[in-house]
């Protein structure tokens, strides 16, 4: 118990995602699971690219600048550029993940930049923002509130924010935290508008209302 706390004060998430890169590389497993295969990561990722479409499609324009945070190994943008969006930029903390999408991704309008959402401001205005399996490693409270805080201030009037977080069955630990979604409600002071079941997880969609 005292190690887990202790573990979970000195969680240091610019060192694990440094390790994790060390170990995996610009591979699947960076981001994935790594308790599957490349193939199990590969078809989990077909389903989940599969539900996040279509809960977003009916919201979104094919111009809509879309921002993803913590892109990983851009997943999402194969699934952007796949359905023809024009508009996409992807922000992570792993330089060299975003120096490979940047010479992978050679297309007018697909960008991707270092930037730690924990400590930077967003910039410019955003009709959708995404944050797919990431807040669950944002550990600390406060840097989760500045997260939220930055992603408010990047959403364009009627922009919409998609979340996931975990379902009350995964366990937490020193590098995985669970948050209530009324949490998320209240520093957003926003409602939420849609929920789905998602890998385990729970994928929630904000709404920004127009500012008067
Ligand atoms: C589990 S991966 C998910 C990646 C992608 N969204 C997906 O679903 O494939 C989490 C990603 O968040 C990035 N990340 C973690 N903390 C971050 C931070 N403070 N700022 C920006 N990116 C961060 C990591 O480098 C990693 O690429």
């Amino acid at each position: 118990m005292i190690t887990t706390i202790k573990k979970l004060f000195d969680f240091n998430y610019k060192q694990f995602w440094a390790k994790r890169y060390k170990k995996y590389g610009f591979d699947v497993h960076y981001c994935g699971n790594k308790g599957f295969s490349k193939k199990e990561n590969l078809n989990q990722y077909y389903i989940d690219t599969h539900l996040f479409y279509n809960f977003v499609k009916q919201y979104i324009n094919k111009d809509s600048r879309i921002l993803d945070i913590g892109c990983g190994t851009g997943i999402y943008a194969e699934l952007f550029q796949r359905e023809r969006y024009t508009n996409y930029k992807g922000i992570d903390l792993c330089k060299e993940i975003i120096d490979t999408l940047n010479t992978n991704f050679n297309i007018i309008n697909y960008s991707f930049e270092q930037l730690d959402i924990c400590k930077e401001k967003i910039k410019g205005k955003h009709e959708l923002i995404i944050m797919i399996n990431v807040t669950q490693h944002i550990v600390d409270n406060k840097d989760f509130e500045f997260v939220m805080r930055n992603i408010k201030e990047a959403l364009s009037d009627n922009g919409i924010f998609i979340v996931t977080d975990m379902n009350k069955d995964n366990h937490e630990s020193y590098y995985v935290r669970r948050r209530l979604i009324s949490y998320y409600e209240r520093i957003l002071n926003l409602k939420v508008k849609k929920t789905i079941d998602f890998n385990q997880k729970k994928m929630f969609m904000f709404k920004k209302n127009k500012e008067k």
